[in-house]
């Protein structure tokens, strides 16, 4: 953690569904100018499919083998601001990889706040389910202990995104050694 430098660490967002790393994301690489990277963009790129696509043709295994070397190729690059898919945190090998060279946040969200958020957007493979609210539960449960496991997390209820942004910037420079009294620009 110490020897990473402010300039050159990765910014890592992860956290579930819904909890806004592509738009804290984006909002911290114009702030930063930095080169942003939506890891699921980058796959439906690549793939020339969307993922629910993908996880219907080809189904869920294959796109954790996808997100999995795409984090093998990120981790190995510096400077970034990477949003990455909510179901990262699932391979410990992944966020052992970001570490190496980047500062991993988790955002956070109550489950009322995520249905909010998610609506009807169909294009959540994991989220198509009758009972909307009882899926998320479900999910989040599980995944409780995977995303526990980061230790800098951003509680974005109540929260615009800016705010957000700059509390991860906060936690950002804290880890790379460097503190900000006051804030050089607003986002
Ligand atoms: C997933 C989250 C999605 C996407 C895929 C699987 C998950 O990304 O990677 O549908 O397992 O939580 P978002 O977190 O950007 O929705």
């Amino acid at each position: 953690m110490n020897q990473l430098r402010p300039s050159s660490a990765n910014i890592v967002l992860v956290g579930f569904m819904c909890t806004g790393k592509t738009a804290v994301g984006q909002k911290l690489a114009v702030r930063l100018h930095r080169e942003f990277v939506d890891m699921d963009q980058v796959i439906e790129e690549r793939e020339g499919r969307d993922i629910p696509t993908i996880f219907r043709e080809s189904g869920e295994p294959y796109f954790r083998t996808l997100e999995r070397a795409l984090v093998q190729e990120l981790a190995a690059r510096e400077s970034l601001v990477i949003a990455t898919g909510g179901g990262v945190v699932l391979n410990p090998a992944n966020i052992e990889d970001f570490r190496r060279t980047g500062v991993v946040i988790c955002l956070t969200a109550p489950p009322d706040v995520i249905l909010q958020r998610v609506g009807h957007d169909p294009h959540r493979p994991l989220l198509q389910a009758e009972d909307r609210a009882a899926r998320i539960r479900a999910l989040l449960d599980a995944r409780r202990p995977f995303y526990e496991a980061i230790e800098d997390r951003v509680d974005t209820r109540d929260r615009t995104p800016e705010q957000v942004a700059e509390e991860v910037l906060r936690i950002f420079l804290s880890r790379t050694g460097h503190s900000r009294e006051t804030p050089p620009g607003s986002f």
